[in-house]
């Protein structure tokens, strides 16, 4: 795969940004969420978390199947369920 493949297309993440994140030390999905934004799009990291999780088996020798998935975040502000729920026929 070339560097400039985009792996995360919701933040618009290369390849090469991702070995970039490995390279300066992220051991894991977080780390490399942390340093790159990759996973923080829309879709939460679905998309994404398998191939970055091959790219870091890949580079760091972990086996993937024990690479654990990014940590998940509540949203930011608290809401009203009323906010959340759309009212038909109104
Ligand atoms: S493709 Fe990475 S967060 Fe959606």
């Amino acid at each position: 795969m070339d560097d400039e493949v985009i792996i995360c297309r919701c933040e618009e993440v290369t390849k090469g940004e991702i070995l970039k994140a490995i390279e300066q030390g992220a051991k894991t999905i977080t780390g490399i969420k942390i340093r790159t934004r990759a996973g923080m799009g829309l879709c939460q990291g679905r998309t994404c978390g398998r191939l970055i999780a091959r790219l870091l088996a890949e580079r760091t020798a972990q086996v993937l199947e024990e690479i654990p998935p990014a940590t998940v975040r509540p949203p930011v502000r608290a809401t009203k369920m009323e906010n959340l729920v759309t009212s038909h026929g109104e």
